[in-house]
């Protein structure tokens, strides 16, 4: 069973959907790890009786110093795969490194489009027919780290920003699930040569869910 730790800052819609999968999906989240001691993933996780911590950023000199109480705690339950949902505070290259091929986030676009803030605007903005959401392993790139899986949804000619961030949100809730769950069988190799299921990633959510 793959052991999952997933870090969140807030609601943790996401982490909802890896805790409903977990028993199909073949992997379990062993902690779940939060830099914000009120964000609403850390009442999802004990609801669902998994373990949390939380590690208030605030509390720390320096990004390392912050960064180093998370990876003792990590390494601490030996997770295989750490999983970013939502977990707002950028992570050094040497956090990035001890984490290599074993490190995934989530982000609302298709990447390589709209890396960084505000996605769901700029998708408007630019007048794109499709948005949608990307799972990447991470590297020191922010959001330019090797893509596993995207997911697209239409935009809407009455779309406004949160109607359009809704739609993307549930579907970054099936792809992120099926990611997860897709490492757990070991359908997906590590980088620098990502293929799923033997096929050069990314794949489209279709295919990962076949
Ligand atoms: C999601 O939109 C995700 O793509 C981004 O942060 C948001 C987290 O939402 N990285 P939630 O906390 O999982 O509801």
């Amino acid at each position: 069973m793959l052991k999952v730790a997933v870090l969140i800052s807030g609601s943790g819609s996401n982490l909802q959907a890896l805790i409903d999968q977990q028993t199909v999906g073949q992997y379990r989240i062993v902690l779940v790890l939060s830099n914000i001691a009120t964000a609403f993933g850390i009442t999802r996780a004990q609801k669902a009786k998994i373990d949390t911590v939380v590690i208030p950023h605030q509390d720390y000199e320096t990004r390392e110093t912050f960064e180093t109480q998370i990876i003792q705690t990590l390494d601490n339950v030996q997770v295989d795969l750490v999983v970013l949902a939502g977990f707002m505070r950028i992570l050094t290259p040497s956090f990035i490194d001890h984490y290599a091929g074993r490190l995934i986030n989530i982000h609302p676009s298709l990447l390589p489009k709209f890396k960084g803030l505000d996605t769901h605007a700029r998708a408007l903005q630019s007048g794109e027919s499709e948005h949608g959401a990307s799972v990447h392993y991470v590297t020191a790139e922010l959001d330019g780290g090797p893509i596993i899986a995207q997911a697209c949804v239409p935009v809407l000619p009455d779309d406004t920003e949160s109607t359009l961030a809704n739609r993307v949100l549930l579907i970054e809730h099936q792809l992120y699930a099926g990611v997860v769950s897709a490492i757990a069988l070991g359908r997906v190799t590590r980088p620098p040569l990502v293929l799923v299921d033997n096929r050069p990633a990314p794949v489209m959510l279709q295919q990962l869910l076949h």
